[in-house]
């Protein structure tokens, strides 16, 4: 197994300032060293860069439009760098909104390579808002929307096809807060969202069998791992917390079932806000779920 981490060091879809320290913040945590420990072969690309957050108010329903647009295109062009070189992109976010560039990126590639694609979206929020239903503004609020071909110009025709991709790829898990236009969109479009409810009423091993159904030999499964899915009470370092998330231990049996499938071939880890942390301990969790992601766990060997 090879994989790349790429830092993209930006805010610039979020809310709240801090995003931008994600990338520093899960390499001190020992990232790399732990992928290492497990047999992976480690390659940091470093950081992409991009443009300064100006931190202004929205215009026409966005903030910070042409500068969400800049970040995306580079990480594009990063993450189908790495898939055409065969490795893994691990993404270090940031914030949400670059889940449109990786995201682009990881469809266009599938279509190349003819393989089926499936993501799955950890999560306490749906992001599929629009610059008119928006409460905010905050295009980390927009990714999956952006995707499905809902949204600005520059941001639904940055792939090789409009749309990116069919809402029918998409499994998100977690979700506990929707916004009220937001919540008819995602009705309309028939996303396919496991919310805390359906966690638990039926349980975290149904919701993740029901989700990865249909994963096969021939598909990319992507994983767009929000931190904020976690409940506030283990994972307190990023921006936006909605409490009634999922519990240490249900976290890791998504990981572990996901590793179990052994399709992973791209990753997201976004939303990390060492600014709301305390002694980096959301990173360190981060980090402990990836290794379970790459397939470490307490009584299967390496
Ligand atoms: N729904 C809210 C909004 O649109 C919050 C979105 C939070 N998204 C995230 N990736 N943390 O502003
Ligand atoms: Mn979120
Ligand atoms: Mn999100
Ligand atoms: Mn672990």
């Amino acid at each position: 197994k090879a994989v790349s981490l790429i830092g993209v060091p930006t805010d610039i879809g979020a809310g709240h300032r801090g995003a931008s320290m994600g990338p520093e913040a899960l390499r001190v945590a020992g990232l790399g060293e732990a992928l290492k420990a497990r047999g992976v072969d480690v390659l940091d690309r470093g950081n992409l860069a991009g443009p300064y957050n100006p931190w202004l108010p929205p215009t026409e329903g966005y903030r910070h439009l042409n500068e969400v647009v800049a970040w995306n295109v580079a990480l594009r062009d990063a993450v189908a760098a790495e898939l055409e070189g065969g490795r893994l992109p691990i993404v270090l976010g940031g914030d949400h909104c670059l889940a449109i560039g990786s995201i682009t990126a990881v469809a266009a590639h599938t279509r190349k390579t003819g393989r089926k694609l499936r993501i799955i979206w950890l999560d306490a929020h749906a992001d599929f808002n629009t610059s008119a239903i928006t409460p905010t503004g905050n295009v980390h609020g927009m990714p999956v929307s952006c995707l499905c071909g809902i949204g600005p110009a520059p941001l639904v025709e940055i792939g090789d096809r409009k749309p990116v991709i069919d809402p029918s790829v998409v499994r998100q898990i977690g979700i506990r807060s929707v916004d009220e236009g937001e919540r008819r969109l995602v009705h309309d479009v028939g996303l396919d969202i496991y919310d805390m409810r359906y966690i638990d009423e039926v349980g975290m091993r149904r919701v993740m069998e029901e989700a990865l159904e249909g994963v096969d030999a021939d598909t990319h499964l992507h994983v767009s791992f929000d931190v904020d899915f976690l409940d506030p009470s283990i994972a307190p370092g990023v921006g936006t917390t909605v409490k009634g998330g999922p519990t240490y231990r249900e976290a890791q049996l998504v990981m572990e079932m996901i590793a179990d499938t052994g399709r992973m071939a791209s990753l997201d880890i976004v939303e990390l806000n060492p600014a709301f942390d305390k002694r980096n301990q959301t990173a360190r969790l981060a980090v402990d779920l990836v290794e379970s992601l790459f397939g470490k766990s307490t009584l299967m060997r390496a």
